[in-house]
């Protein structure tokens, strides 16, 4: 029997990974970026066990059957085959954030399952393999495991198709000011999103000016030039969402509350504050700023009625073995 814990940050995209070339293999249809979000993490120990039957899932302390079962052993099935070993898992892990409601928790989650189950296994792989098998349990997880600022290059190959790290957290001092306006796990997820990406016109104009929005975000944070990031960020949410909105079946993932903040942030930014917004599947609104302008955005995402709570987050570490 053998153990390990490990734990990663969940992420927050600033260019969307949106739509795959090859759904298995999770190969995107375009590069994105994102900044690891400290504080926010999934804790995940893996123990192989030659005397279990079969794998085991719990999760927040519940154990888990059917899909979400099914998902995890799956990804315990490319760890055995990468590492040549036979036995079943025992994993359990936990969130400290709510599931499934526009903070990646599948990211984190299959982030801290690949680290650990690999480390459980004795195994020593470069963080860039780890980053492509990551990305086969969720393509956003690829991104949970360098540190900071980093960028997934959508490659063509499994081997192509991997995260790296461009800026460590520390580069630059932004805050992830999350409003938080549902704490409902969502009725459609990625996945099913991914694959119906295609259905929708808008795409291909979306993925035609993915790699330069790639360079320009990718660049504006390098410079440290918020405005010039503030509206790259907010273009590639809005279309992302607009190609969600015109897939068939089409998915709305806002709410009332989220359209109210997104154009007081619009406000609020023509006002003078370095503060812009992005969305992932979900209704709750990821107000990006400078650490200087945090509290009083924090403070004016509490006055708006329909905000459940805010969950502030500096840029955060990769994942981190924290028990062999
Ligand atoms: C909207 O990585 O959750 O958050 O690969 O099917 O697990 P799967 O999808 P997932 O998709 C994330 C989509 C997004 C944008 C992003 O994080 O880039």
């Amino acid at each position: 029997m053998s153990t390990a814990t490990a734990r990663a940050n969940a992420n927050i995209a600033f260019i969307k990974y949106w739509g795959n070339t090859d759904n298995d293999l999770r190969l995107p249809v375009n590069s994105s970026i994102s900044m690891n979000l400290d504080g926010l993490h999934a804790q995940t120990t893996v123990t192989w066990d030659d005397g279990l039957e079969a794998d085991t899932f719990a999760l927040n302390g519940k154990a888990h059957f059917g899909e979400a079962l099914r998902r995890v052993s799956r990804h315990l099935d490319v760890l055995r085959q990468r590492l040549n070993i036979e036995a079943r898992a025992r994993v359990e892990s936990s969130n400290n954030f709510p599931t499934g409601a526009g903070i990646a928790s599948s990211a984190a989650a299959f982030a801290a399952l690949t680290v650990a189950g690999v480390a459980a296994a004795g195994a020593a792989l470069t963080e860039r393999e780890l980053t492509t098998i990551a990305r086969l349990g969720s393509g956003s997880a690829s991104r949970s495991v360098p540190t900071g600022f980093v960028e997934w290059h959508a490659g063509s190959t499994h081997d192509e198709s991997f995260a790296e790290s461009f800026a460590p957290p520390d580069y630059w001092d932004i805050v992830d000011v999350i409003a938080v306006v549902s704490q409902q796990h969502k009725q459609v997820g990625s996945s099913a999103g991914h694959h119906s990406a295609l259905t929708s016109d808008l795409q291909a104009a979306r993925v035609a000016g993915a790699e330069q929005r790639f360079e320009t975000c990718r660049r504006t944070i390098l410079e440290r030039d918020f405005a010039a990031f503030a509206d790259v960020v907010e273009h590639d949410s809005n279309l992302m969402h607009a190609v969600m909105m015109t897939s068939r079946p089409p998915l709305f993932y806002w709410l009332p509350p989220t359209l109210t903040i997104m154009e007081q942030v619009r406000q609020w930014r023509a006002e003078g504050l370095r503060v812009c917004y992005t969305l992932d599947a979900g209704p709750n609104v990821h107000c990006i700023c400078v650490r200087d302008d945090a509290e009083q955005v924090s403070q004016r995402l509490h006055a708006i009625s329909d905000v459940l709570d805010v969950r502030l987050a500096r840029p955060g570490a990769g994942a981190t073995i924290i028990n062999i």
